[in-house]
């Protein structure tokens, strides 16, 4: 049983800067693609670097109960999959339980509304309260048979017929396209989405190189195109890049600590990813890319951040529009950078961040005030004054509620460096569910 850091009041100022490297685990967002994909394969995949945490292991579970042999050694983190074609699926014998994981509920979801089986896909109480209409309505103008329960997980599907559809994506959403695409594979006409921003593209570049018909459509409209899909999914074999999420929360550890210096290896910068990186630039950081390549047909880097000074900002700095969509997962570790940058923050166009694990603008909003900091909460996002020295020491220790979202937690691990007084994260173990390293690497 792992120590548990849930209710600890304690310090978190470290003594020393944070100098180092570290390689990050398979992104995430790619891992559940991998997985997923490679169980749709015919022949065995098998990919390496691909990251032991709770996201994915619902996912695993969920194969598994699906009739797919996969195993993970977690100590050389090489995952093997027999794949059993895009129809091999068997009726599970019970609700398949996604956990925490939207990822894997909503892509699952796709698959299964083409693949011919009957089930039912749930989760945690968390993830039973996001919305689910997204998907299911235009998974039903393909033909699926699906029902939600109030818009929300469980949703149960029965095997139906797939035709494609010409669909625009109120939001941008990843998940969505990606659950549509999936669904294409079955339908016997194209599938054409179009959506507001550049959600992340990983599904078409991994689908294309497993033999799928499909690309990228890029400025001025943003989405994706898929002709109809007769053959057989190719098997994978590949590395995982690292996690640009993971990355970020050790980028805004270095940001904040004088004296720092650390390179993150191999991160995944697919440019639907990287807006969080343009970002730090933005307020100043010194963040440069090293060693620039291609790993399993996505760009990546070494990252290499040292800490300086940030010099005030007279003007706001704000975040709005299509890079919003492209760091939504990291606009939380942005708000910790931005605290400790002189400089007003402005988060607009960003209120999907309040059907995620948690609602991310009250969270934070809630959280960067109990540090003391001016911030007011706006329906798609906030804006906060950051502040140039070290947090003052309120006069009572800080209490912060996560909701068990792990980036929330995250988040204010790395605000209780700078600051003296005593901070109790109510839940500390949910970082497990995305980034089990942190604790180690930040001396936790
Ligand atoms: C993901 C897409 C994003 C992101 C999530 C992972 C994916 O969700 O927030 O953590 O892997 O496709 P949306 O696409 O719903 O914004």
């Amino acid at each position: 049983m792992a120590l548990s850091y849930n209710h600890q009041l304690r310090h978190f100022r470290p003594a020393a800067p944070f100098v180092g490297e570290y390689a990050p685990l398979g992104d995430k967002s790619l891992s559940h693609r991998a997985l997923l994909f490679a169980a749709l394969a015919e022949g065995e995949s098998e990919i390496r670097n691909f990251p032991a945490s709770g996201v994915i292991f619902a996912m695993m579970r969920c194969l598994r109960a699906l009739g797919v042999e996969c195993s993970l050694d977690e100590a050389t983190h090489v995952l093997r999959v027999k794949g059993v074609g895009l129809r091999g699926f068997k009726d599970p014998e019970g609700p398949l339980d996604c956990g925490n994981s939207a990822t894997t509920l909503r892509l699952l979801a796709g698959v299964l509304a083409g693949a011919g089986v009957t089930c039912t896909l749930t989760g945690s109480a968390g993830l039973c309260k996001r919305p689910m209409g997204r998907i299911v309505e235009p998974l039903r103008m393909m033909g699926a048979e699906i029902t939600a329960t109030n818009g929300c997980a469980p949703l149960t599907i029965r095997p139906a017929k797939l035709t494609g559809i010409s669909y625009t994506l109120p939001v941008a959403s990843a998940q969505v396209k990606s659950c549509l695409l999936l669904a294409g594979l079955y339908a016997d006409a194209p599938t054409a989405l179009l959506e507001p921003g550049p959600s992340r593209d990983h599904t078409e570049r991994m689908l294309a190189a497993m033999g799928v018909q499909v690309r990228t459509v890029e400025r001025p409209a943003y989405g994706a195109v898929m002709l109809p899909f007769t053959g057989t999914l190719q098997p994978l074999n590949l590395d995982l890049p690292g996690d640009i999420s993971s990355a970020a929360f050790l980028l805004v550890r270095a940001y904040l600590l004088p004296g720092s210096d650390f390179r993150i290896r191999r991160v995944c910068i697919n440019p639907t990813r990287t807006a969080i990186l343009e970002a730090l630039q933005r307020f100043g950081a010194d963040l440069t890319f090293e060693h620039e390549g291609l790993l399993a047909g996505e760009p990546v880097a070494d990252l290499h951040i040292r800490h300086r000074p940030i010099a005030p900002s007279f003007e706001p700095i704000t975040f709005a529009g299509e890079c919003i969509v492209r760091m939504i997962d990291e606009l939380p570790a942005l708000l910790i950078a931005a605290a400790l940058t002189p400089a007003i923050t402005s988060i607009r166009d960003a209120a999907e961040l309040r059907t995620k694990e948690s609602d991310r603008i009250r969270l934070m909003v809630d959280g960067l005030r109990a540090f003391g900091l001016e911030v007011e909460e706006a329906p798609d996002g906030c804006r906060l004054k950051g502040r140039s020295a070290p947090l003052l020491p309120p006069a009572d220790p800080i209490a912060i509620h996560t909701a068990g979202d792990h980036r929330v937690a995250m988040c204010f691990a790395l605000l209780a460096t700078q600051t003296e007084a005593a901070v109790e994260i109510d839940d500390f173990d949910c970082v497990r569910e995305s980034f089990p390293d942190f604790f180690a690497l930040c001396g936790l």
